[in-house]
């Protein structure tokens, strides 16, 4: 198994070069001065180069403010990008494996989403993320399309980052108390990805879309006051009150209240079990402190 690991500098990707590493699985992982995902001659040449006979794409534009106000931009990366690449691992028999998200879904479903629910983005990210998944599954019969709720852990801007700042430095936050999510930790993502590689490496034909994300949903609201209670240990923080506020104050536009997932599918043909985020929460707080106070 050669892997071949793109986006190795965002949340998933970086936890996933670790776990690699810590399983002794050889992997190749360019950053961005070496493959603009974008760039139809590198990618291609970055394939014929490592040999990659899986590859894992955690590459994405992830901004879903800035996706309203440079879409083109955000379907380049999302979208055109994808389906090139889904082009080149069909034609040189390279399995792909591909980050999407629950902004594929409304999110007005009461319910966790199953991957039979039919989808319905709001926004640009959204409707770039569906379109990326549609391209994949016309070009590459031979993938698996992860989909993922809230994804958090120590780097870059993710909603336990978000809330710990705005709880250092403000004495009240805004928070939505009828946005449902899984805070899925990105290191726990990884073991997902690890775990389906293995098997299709090993020869799974279990090709298509699955759901995963952390076991226990909570509102934002909900995760906030665990963060209270969490990141007080770590910092002095200022926030002495939360307010609750209307879903679509944040983002501009009302992202999907339900990102919660039911995950039997991925249990049932890869064995992966859903994991509890309670037990991750500390070590990621810990470690977003470190790197402030080396800031
Ligand atoms: N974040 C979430 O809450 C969430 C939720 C559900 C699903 N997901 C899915 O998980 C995937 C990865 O998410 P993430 O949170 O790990 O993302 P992230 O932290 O934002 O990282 C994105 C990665 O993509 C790279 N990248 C962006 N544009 C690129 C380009 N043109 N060429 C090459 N590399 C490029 C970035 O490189 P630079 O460091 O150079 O910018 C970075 O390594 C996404 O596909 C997303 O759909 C995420």
């Amino acid at each position: 198994m050669r892997v071949l690991v793109l986006g190795k500098t965002g949340q998933i990707g970086h936890e996933l070069c670790k776990l690699l590493d810590s399983k002794d699985i050889t992997y190749d992982a360019p950053d961005r001065s070496e493959l603009d995902i974008c760039d139809a001659v590198q990618l291609q040449s970055c394939l014929k180069h490592y040999q990659p006979t899986i590859v894992v794409n955690a590459a994405a534009y992830n901004n879903p403010v800035m996706a309203e106000n440079e879409p083109s931009r955000c379907f380049a990366v999302n979208r055109d990008a994808v389906a090139e690449l889904a082009d080149l691992c069909n034609r040189m028999n390279i399995i792909l494996i591909h980050a999407s998200s629950y902004r594929v879904f409304d999110g007005e479903k009461q319910e966790p989403y199953s991957e039979k629910d039919p989808t319905n983005p709001i926004g640009v990210l959204g409707t770039s993320r569906l379109q990326a998944e549609q391209q994949i599954r016309e070009r590459c019969p031979e993938h698996i399309i992860l989909r993922l709720s809230w994804v958090i852990s120590d780097r870059r801007p993710n909603l336990l980052r978000r809330q710990a700042e705005q709880m250092v430095k403000h004495r009240e936050v805004y928070v939505t108390p009828d946005q449902l999510g899984c805070p899925t930790p990105a290191s726990d993502v990884a073991r997902v990805i690890v775990a389906v590689l293995q098997q299709v490496n090993c020869g799974a034909k279990a090709w298509g879309t699955y759901h995963y994300c952390a076991s226990e949903p909570v509102s934002e609201s909900g995760f906030a006051e665990i963060m209270i209670a969490e990141a007080s240990q770590f910092w002095e923080l200022k926030v002495r009150k939360l307010i609750m506020a209307k879903m679509d104050s944040r983002e501009g536009f009302k992202p999907p209240a339900n990102a919660t997932f039911h995950c039997t599918k991925i249990l049932n043909t890869f064995g992966v079990h859903a994991r509890p985020w309670r037990n991750a929460l500390s070590d990621i707080i810990r470690l977003y402190h470190e790197e402030q106070k080396n800031n």
